[in-house]
């Protein structure tokens, strides 16, 4: 598109206030770019030279070369980390855990390699600086060839094994296996698309360093501690490029499930969200009014449609200014927040961090005066224009800062809102051409070592949320605070949750979801969920269908969209629309205990909700390139439609036996099979031995999916009083499949109470003769046994 065009692109829906200010501003940053970086002379890459010397240090080794340092400390016998230096060390925003235990190592100076070796891993160093990674059992599982510098950046490289799958680096609109497109770049650098994207985009909001490589070998995961613009390819070989900053890289070997475990040692474990945020959000740009809302909810409650949070756009703030709710169009919020509570719905409101400039405004005048805004080298301050006008931009990297962002939540707090949704955090501003964030050159504090928005970018959405959380935990202590952000970086599990954005309402769109939520769980990010039918766009009623059955199965369940298309609810599309989407949102009620259970497993073990098939098959090679099935917790294989017009459709299943959840088929796993699906149906199996804890009506029922042959299988469930920070429990069962007996013993710590008024428990897959209850006998009536607690239930069986 040419400027002309974008020019008159931009006319049409945009004030002409907004288009000039794109304008002033767009040439603004260029000239402070030419200004303040014009372009340098590339010097020659450099090499790190010969190995001069090196020697053992506690958890490691030292090592000189002619023009390079490297350190390598083991933090656990299979994790170690690199530095290659010279270049300035980061900020650790990423690093939540540095507790790590001493790690023997032993350390062998050949003639040709430095071996040092853990009890797990085996790093070789040779003498011009490529590095070798080994199992205890020799298996080479990367090589990398020395590392490159280039004035202040560093370029670095990973052969790779022709079999290779790569999976990660945040968020992505590309295939799930990264290096499925060889030729493509993969930016670091959070991005605004701005209002659309595809599948050809690049970046998106939320990109990390961080990704998965997966061989014939095994599997590792890396982790680049840096937060500068960078690049990254997979072809023959896995390159990174940094602007800047030193090459600090984490490194660990093992299966899939251990590798996200120790990325969240380092980076963080999720924490545990309000028990509320899984049921199902309703948010569109374009809710104008508290009548609006009102409207809503009541469709909601008139469609036997279960909702639990409405999410607010920039239409509920005064001129779009941040921490502002517009008295006239929502007069009574604490009041309304008060109704909504009653139905148990939450209110969650947008907040972008660009404060608009103006001397009326008082958190501009506030911001001044605590000088915490981003500057220009000269020490003026930038103004770039976003939604409310030309905005100032709080230096997130600053702590006075973040404190000073987090007491403006108080004021929505205090009317009831129970939620925060990060926009525009990228941050994202308006411009007709080149790049929509702040000139690279910004000043950043990065707590007081200062440094430019060249580092400070991929890091501002991260510290928003951060201050964002500190604020919710000190305002309401009693309350698990839930945040939404669209940008973050490594870490960002430990503050908020995340959507993919503004993904575009086509089919296409749909089929990116599953890759781009398995890439981002592949990175740490365990919450994550789309916007159900697409931002800008109406869906055809088939393809809000399928988008709803797929979202109903991801943690964060949300229908979101422009304020330019038609409202999206699900009876906005006739009748039978209406009555499977009820379907679906009454399946995920039930399923929230599962979902909650599952979350808790995250913040012990680092484990995303949403796992790629061979999250637990990692040696088999069918599964590496699926990218439209996932399993959500070890139990439920969901295998949406993402195709016009399909009514059936293939399975690839890993190993295992799998039951059909619609009609209790078993199918052997190791195949691929094909599967029914008329509208109503998500083809979605259940996996043999699973235990899966649902609830209706103040009941807990458990379905027992029987093993195929003897086998004993365990499950948790994890509860507590959905909020807060008190007593929680965990029930632990195990279910024993031997002879013609099924039997199930539970278990259960904590001090939380038994939170349902009685059980009921389906046994799936067998014929059951006869049923005790801790060694009564009970009658078998239908299909299903309700009672209380107990210690073992034994069923007869064939
Ligand atoms: C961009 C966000 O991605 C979108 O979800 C939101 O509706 C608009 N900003 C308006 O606030």
């Amino acid at each position: 598109m040419n400027l002309y065009q974008q020019i008159a692109l931009n006319l049409r829906p945009i004030k002409l206030k907004r288009f000039l200010g794109s304008l002033y501003y767009s040439r603004l940053r260029d000239r402070v770019e030419r200004r303040f970086s014009p372009p340098q002379p590339q010097d020659d890459l450099v090499a790190p030279g010969n190995l001069l010397t090196s020697e053992p240090v506690n958890n490691g080794a030292k090592l000189k070369f002619e023009q390079a340092e490297l350190e390598i400390s083991f933090l656990t016998p299979d994790f170690v980390r690199i530095d290659w230096k010279p270049g300035t060390l980061p900020v650790a925003y990423a690093i939540a855990g540095d507790d790590w235990e001493d790690v023997q190592t032993s350390f062998e100076n050949n003639s040709d390699k430095v071996i040092i070796s853990s009890s797990n891993l085996k790093v070789k160093i040779a003498s011009d600086g490529s590095l070798e990674f080994a199992n205890p059992d020799g298996k080479i599982i990367r090589q990398e060839l020395p590392p490159q510098r280039q004035n202040e950046a560093w370029k670095h490289q990973g052969q790779l094994y022709s079999e290779e799958h790569i999976y990660g680096l945040g968020e992505r609109a590309a295939s799930l296996n990264l290096r499925a497109q060889p030729e493509r770049s993969y930016k670091m650098w959070h991005y605004d698309a701005g209002g659309i994207y595809t599948s050809e985009t690049d970046p998106l909001y939320l990109c990390i360093p961080v990704y998965l490589g997966l061989h014939q070998q095994g599997s590792y995961l890396i982790f680049y501690e840096n937060s500068y613009l960078g690049y990254f390819t997979f072809n023959e070989e896995a390159t990174a490029y940094f602007e800047g900053g030193a090459l600090r890289y984490y490194f660990t070997i093992g299966e899939p499930p251990q590798l996200l475990t120790r990325y969240a040692q380092l980076t963080g474990y999720p924490v545990l969200p309000p028990r509320w945020a899984f049921g199902y959000h309703q948010s569109r740009w374009g809710y104008e009014t508290e009548a609006k809302v009102r409207e809503v909810v009541a469709g909601f409650e008139t469609h036997n449609l279960p909702v639990s949070a409405i999410h607010l756009d920039i239409d509920c703030k005064d001129q779009f200014r941040s921490f502002t709710i517009d008295p006239d169009r929502f007069p009574q919020l604490s009041d309304f927040n008060r109704e909504l509570a009653a139905k148990n719905v939450k209110l969650i409101a947008i907040v972008n961090p660009g404060v608009k400039k103006d001397d009326n405004n008082q958190l501009y005048r506030e911001g001044i005066a605590q000088d915490v805004f981003c500057k220009l080298p000269d020490g003026t301050i930038l103004h770039a224009p976003v939604w409310p006008g030309m905005c100032a931009f709080p230096d997130f990297t600053n702590p006075l800062a973040r404190h000073w962002w987090s007491r403006q939540y108080e004021y929505l707090l205090d009317l009831g809102v129970s939620g925060f949704w990060h926009d525009m955090n990228e941050p994202g501003v308006f411009t007709l051409w080149g790049d929509a964030t702040l000139p690279t050159p910004t000043q950043h504090f990065l707590e007081g070592r200062g440094g430019t928005h060249l580092e400070a970018h991929n890091l501002y959405g991260l510290m928003q949320a951060k201050a964002g959380y500190e604020a919710l935990r000190e305002y309401c202590p009693n309350q698990r605070p839930f945040i939404v952000s669209r940008s973050g970086w490594a870490g960002l599990q430990c503050y908020a949750w995340t959507w993919t954005g503004d993904v575009e309402t086509s089919w296409s769109g749909l089929r990116l979801t599953v890759p781009t939520v398995l890439g981002m769980s592949l990175s740490g990010i365990p919450y994550a969920g789309p916007d159900i039918g697409g931002f800008k766009g109406n869906p055809t009623p088939e393809l809000y269908l399928r988008w709803f059955q797929m979202a109903a199965f991801l943690p964060f369940f949300r229908t979101h969209s422009a304020n330019n298309v038609k409202p999206r609810t699900p009876w906005g599309y006739g009748e039978e629309i209406l009555e499977i989407t009820r379907k679906y949102l009454h399946l995920r009620y039930r399923l929230i205990p599962y979902f909650y259970t599952l979350a808790w497993e995250a913040t012990e073990k680092g484990y995303p909700p949403v796992r790629p098939l061979f999250w637990h098959h990692s040696s088999d090679e069918r599964l590496w390139d699926v990218e439209d099935e996932f399993f959500v917790g070890d139990a439920l294989l969901v295998c949406p439609i993402v195709e016009e017009g399909v009514r059936d459709r293939q399975v690839i299943l890993p190993a295992g036996d799998y039951y059909n959840f619609w009609d209790d088929t078993v199918f052997a796993g190791n195949s691929t099979i094909k599967l029914e699906a008329p509208w109503e149906i998500i083809p979605l199996l259940v996996k043999a031995g699973s235990i899966l804890p649902m609830e209706a009506e103040e009941k807990l029922i458990l379905h027992l999916y029987s093993p195929v042959g003897e086998e004993t299988s365990f499950a948790n469930l994890y509860s507590d009083a959905g909020d807060g920070y008190k007593e929680w429990r965990l029930d632990n069962f195990e279910m024993r499949r031997y002879a013609d007996i099924l039997e199930l013993v539970w278990e259960q710590t904590g001090d939380y109470p038994f939170g349902y008024q009685s059980l009921q428990i389906y046994v799936h897959g067998l014929n059951v003769e006869g049923a005790w209850i801790d060694e009564k006998e009970v009658k078998i009536e239908g299909d299903f046994w309700e009672c209380q607690p107990f210690e073992k239930i034994k069923f007869k069986v064939n």
